[in-house]
């Protein structure tokens, strides 16, 4: 089996596709936003290939499942689950954020506007957990799916606290590195961690070791989110999909820069204060605010926790089972998220 993740990806695709059927000619526009936002359709609902996201969650639960001793093919169900809880908060994420752009097409509001965008999201999320419900039906022990769905439920609960903590802190002058990782904990690491936690839980029961599986997919969900961040000031639009600095112009409270302002002060009268005070920057404001950004080393500071937090989930994982082909992919895949170049 190895590292080939193609088949992995195939089969969560397929479960997915399924899911965003629609019932009847009357709502297939909704269905079919859903399946724009996916990539597998164009703004007319015509199939077309897109970009689709580099489909992680899915993975760490198919090789987290794998890893402990199970059959991948049976969480395949789950797997397409949280990957359509993850395109659920992106598409509610774009409109919170007012992001245009999401995989270098329109964003779903900025498509066909807010109120279809907020229904095509929940309608979503619906599916998400509707789709987890399959694994019944196909054999896994009701115990064991009652258990993924509430890990499922209390993470998507997680990621609503993170998004709240994320969109307060927009108005707020300072930010303490404890409460950015608060924030961070809920809107990116929950889900990474529930993808591992419960990839492991259907491949080895409740006795397994989904405790280390879930610490494994935080800690690289922290440093995943940290390297978000870097690319939100330093990403090349071309790569990310998004504008250049866009983090930097929407004066979000990211790690480089609640960092830079805590080295430069951030009552005083320090010039990244004074330009994250304002209510909209330039093109000259973005350019001094990364100035002061950089010369603060926040650049660096950043990059060395995204690698702390690598160490620790690499450990936990190495610590929780031996080698193994789908060991060594996992391990692989995690690296590949926190160096990707997009
Ligand atoms: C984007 O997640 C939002 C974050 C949590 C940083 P991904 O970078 O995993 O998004 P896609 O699905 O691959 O586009
Ligand atoms: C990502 O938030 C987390 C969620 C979508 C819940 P961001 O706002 O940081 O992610 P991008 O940069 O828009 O993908
Ligand atoms: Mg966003
Ligand atoms: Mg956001």
């Amino acid at each position: 089996m190895g590292t080939q993740l193609e088949p992995y990806v195939a089969a969560v695709e397929a479960a997915m596709l399924d899911a965003l059927q629609a019932p009847s000619p009357e709502v297939e526009p909704l269905y079919g936003a859903m399946r724009y936002h996916l990539g597998w359709a164009d703004d007319h609902f015509r199939p077309v290939r897109a970009p689709r996201g580099k489909r992680v969650r899915p993975l760490f639960c198919l090789l987290s499942c794998q890893a402990v001793g199970g059959d991948w093919r049976a969480a395949v169900p789950l797997a397409a689950g949280l990957e359509l809880v993850h395109n659920f908060s992106l598409i509610h994420d774009d409109i919170e954020d007012k992001s245009a752009l999401r995989r270098h097409r329109p964003a779903v509001w900025a498509q066909w506007g807010v109120p279809q965008a907020i229904n095509i999201g929940d309608a979503m999320f619906s599916l998400a957990r509707l789709t987890v419900h399959w694994l019944a039906a196909q054999g896994t022990p009701a115990e064991i799916v009652l258990a993924a769905l509430q890990r499922l439920e209390e993470t998507s609960l997680a990621l609503c606290r993170g998004q709240y903590l994320d969109m307060a802190f927009e108005t707020q002058a300072e930010v303490s590195l404890a409460r950015y990782l608060e924030m961070i904990d809920g809107k990116t690491a929950a889900l990474l961690a529930c993808a591992a936690e419960t990839g492991a839980l259907l491949g080895a029961g409740l006795a397994g070791p989904h405790a280390s599986f879930r610490r494994f997919g935080r800690e690289l969900g922290l440093a995943f989110q940290i390297v978000d961040d870097l690319l939100g000031i330093w990403g090349e639009p071309a790569i990310t999909g998004k504008p250049a600095a866009a983090d930097v112009r929407s004066r979000k409270k990211t790690l480089p820069i609640l960092h830079a302002l805590q080295v430069l002060g951030a009552r005083g009268e320090g010039e990244l204060a004074r330009l994250m005070a304002q209510p909209a920057l330039d093109e000259g404001d973005v350019a001094a605010a990364i100035r002061c950004i950089e010369a603060a080393g926040a650049r660096e500071h950043a990059a060395a926790m995204a690698e702390q937090h690598t160490q620790q989930g690499l450990a936990a994982l190495e610590q929780a089972v031996p080698p193994s082909p789908a060991r060594r992919a996992l391990r692989d895949l995690a690296l590949r998220l926190v160096g990707r170049d997009r």
